[in-house]
């Protein structure tokens, strides 16, 4: 172990927070892990001690779970150094709103809302007294459009994004440096995999292996930079749709996650 700092990352387990995991570690950072329990965090975090000669400290719980996280999270500010903080888990969902549980609504705004800014929050006092500290927020390209049929998700995406941008502003006179990444489409799980493939050609625009947002992500974060769009269709996406007015944009967007729904 060369240093005493971590860098925290939630939902490292799997997909996009596992690449972080990865990729932190082979920069040489101490890791500690959020994950679900039952998740395979302690056999990523065993093959990460062993192959970079780092600290990983694996945390499972569920953190939809407000009491559990806020005392997980005092017991790693009391004990840790954290100077690195990557909110990364979050889920979504496509679905009518009217076909929805009010339980899997309140875990996505849980997971990607309420858990995000307690942790931010609980964990601001030790990154502001350090030299220097990054907060990596994960929003989505879907935080730039209203989208039916999935309502709940971009509008949590919104709101981190929000959040960062208004977060990094209040503390710019401060060590700590706050970025915001807008990933577009990833293969992570099956069931986000078996919905790119579905789409077939369009589900491939802006399609980027994780390994290369993570690239992007970790690098322009470092750099001290605000907004990330990995990708130059994403990019070009982000502009036009910049240019077309709302309601069309968001009829067009919306009509092809209704097909979506239909094929299920
Ligand atoms: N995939 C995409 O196309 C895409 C596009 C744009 C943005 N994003 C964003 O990128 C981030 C990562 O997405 P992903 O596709 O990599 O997701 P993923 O493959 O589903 O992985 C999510 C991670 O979060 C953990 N997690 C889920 N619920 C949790 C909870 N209640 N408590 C603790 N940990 C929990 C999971 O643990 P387990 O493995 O134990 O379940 C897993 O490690 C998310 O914020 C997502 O919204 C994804």
């Amino acid at each position: 172990m060369k240093n005493n700092r971590y860098t925290l990352i939630t939902g490292a387990s799997s997909g996009l927070g596992k690449e972080f995991a990865l990729q932190c570690a082979a920069r040489g950072m101490n890791l500690i892990l959020i994950a679900l329990p039952g998740s395979n965090a302690a056999s990523v975090a065993n093959n990460l001690i062993f192959e970079y000669g780092i600290d990983v400290r694996v945390f499972e719980f569920d953190m939809t779970d407000s009491l559990m996280l806020l005392s997980k999270l005092h017991y790693i500010r009391a004990n840790f150094e954290v100077d690195f903080l990557i909110n990364n888990a979050g889920i979504g969902g496509t679905a009518a709103i009217t076909e929805s549980s009010l339980e899997a609504i309140d875990r996505i705004l849980q997971l990607n809302i309420r858990s995000m800014v307690l942790i931010t929050q609980t964990l601001l006092p030790l990154l502001l007294k350090q030299e220097k500290s990054y907060i990596l927020n994960i929003s989505s390209m879907a935080a730039f459009t209203p989208i039916a049929y999935k309502t709940v998700y971009p509008a949590s995406k919104a709101f981190i994004s929000s959040f960062s941008l208004g977060l990094r502003e209040e503390l710019h006179d401060t060590p700590l440096s706050v970025s915001v990444v807008y990933p577009g489409p990833m293969m992570t799980n099956a069931g986000i995999s078996t919905r790119i493939i579905g789409q077939g050609r369009k589900g491939r625009m802006g399609l980027l292996p994780t390994s290369e947002i993570v690239r992007v992500a970790l690098k322009q974060c470092l750099a001290g930079k605000a907004l990330i769009i990995p990708g130059l269709w994403n990019q070009v996406n982000h502009r036009l749709m910049g240019i077309i007015p709302l309601g069309i944009k968001l009829r067009i967007i919306s009509k092809a996650v209704k097909k979506e729904i239909a094929v299920k």
